[in-house]
């Protein structure tokens, strides 16, 4: 696998604040990788330093294989950025912003006009293209400056909260491009405060709390890391007492819930046949038995110590929270 993003020891200091602390990263050519946090955790000024936007304090990056201190024109070619707040000009058509666009990056005049209609076609853009981006809703904006970002065919794209502040709808859009683009070769390095996301676009994600990164890895593998904490829920027919739940294999506390019991286990699949065992024994008839999952959530939870209200959990009416 090719590196094509590198930090060792990257840090910023804003006065007092120490926005990112000794972050050391690796990010793969062809994976779309996450930086997971809450407010403040230093993901736009890390952002902002990969892209040239403001110098590190100390620390060094890589960037497609130039340095960032040293030669950010070259590493700038190579990239393309979507900022947390959006610089298109809203006074201009979408056209036009894309044109602008690849002229501020020199793609080559009888270029310019393919790439854009490709684009917006792309981003179901094409018929409105004459528009002012100012008349467009947020997910069509969001779509014309990932669109910009795209025109001098980057392999890399910064995408800062693609989809903070948009609708469910809108968010999924932005979320199937940003797959359709990685499909098709491009690296995505995203930074997102929503788990969901994380889980849903990035095959590596970075936990990031207070400038340092906690951890980084598949988010199975966080999820599975957590596989000590798996649930069951059951219930009986007729109800059991709690304590003789207590006794069996693999279980280690047991609540009630309603008419569910709740129990906390260490492995799900043996607890399960010591249930049905349990039940066959005491003549009692399983109504219902749920395994729950470990979330990306209980991982961010375990390994940052934070609430998990600190990230936005989206909320979806047809999805079912644990
Ligand atoms: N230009 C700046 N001047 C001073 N402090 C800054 C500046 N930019 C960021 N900070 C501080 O650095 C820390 C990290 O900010 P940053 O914007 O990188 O966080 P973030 O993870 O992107 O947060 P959010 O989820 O709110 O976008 C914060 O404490 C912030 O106040
Ligand atoms: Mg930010």
């Amino acid at each position: 696998m090719n590196t094509i993003v590198k930090t060792k020891g990257l840090t910023k200091q804003y006065g007092n604040v120490l926005a990112v602390d000794h972050v050391d990263l690796e990010v793969f050519e062809g994976e779309i990788f996450g930086l997971l946090g809450p407010n403040g955790a230093g993901k736009t000024t890390t952002i902002r330093m990969l892209t040239g936007q403001t110098k590190p304090t100390s620390g060094t990056a890589t960037v497609a294989n130039h340095d960032i201190i040293h030669e950010p024109i070259k590493a700038k070619r190579q990239i393309g950025v979507v900022p947390d707040v959006s610089n298109i000009y809203d006074e201009m058509s979408a056209w036009d912003n894309l044109i602008f666009a690849a002229q501020l990056y020199s793609v080559p005049k009888t270029e310019r006009e393919k790439r854009a209609k490709d684009l917006l076609e792309l981003f179901e853009l094409y018929e409105r293209r004459k528009d002012r981006v100012a008349g467009f809703s947020r997910g069509m904006k969001r779509r014309v400056t990932i669109a910009a970002a795209l025109i001098h065919k980057p392999k890399l794209l910064f995408l800062d909260e693609p989809t903070s502040g948009l609708d469910v709808q809108s968010s999924r859009t932005i979320r199937s491009l940003t797959k359709e683009l990685n499909d098709d070769g491009v690296t995505i390095f995203l930074t997102t405060h929503y788990i969901e996301e994380a889980d849903q676009l990035c095959q590596r994600v970075a936990i990031i709390n207070k400038g340092r990164i906690v951890t980084v890895d598949s988010p199975e593998k966080l999820k599975a890391s957590m596989e000590e904490r798996q649930v069951i829920e059951v219930s009986f027919s007729p109800s059991t007492n709690l304590d003789k739940l207590k006794g069996l294999s693999c279980v280690n506390n047991v609540s009630r819930l309603g008419d569910k019991c709740r129990l906390h286990v260490t492995d799900a699949s043996e607890a399960v046949s010591s249930l049905v065992d349990f039940a066959k024994k005491n003549n009692l008839k399983i109504i219902s038995i749920n395994t729950l999952k470990p979330s990306l959530e209980d991982a961010f939870v375990k390994l940052t110590g934070l609430s998990s209200e600190v990230l936005t959990v989206e909320k979806e009416p047809a999805k079912k929270k644990v």
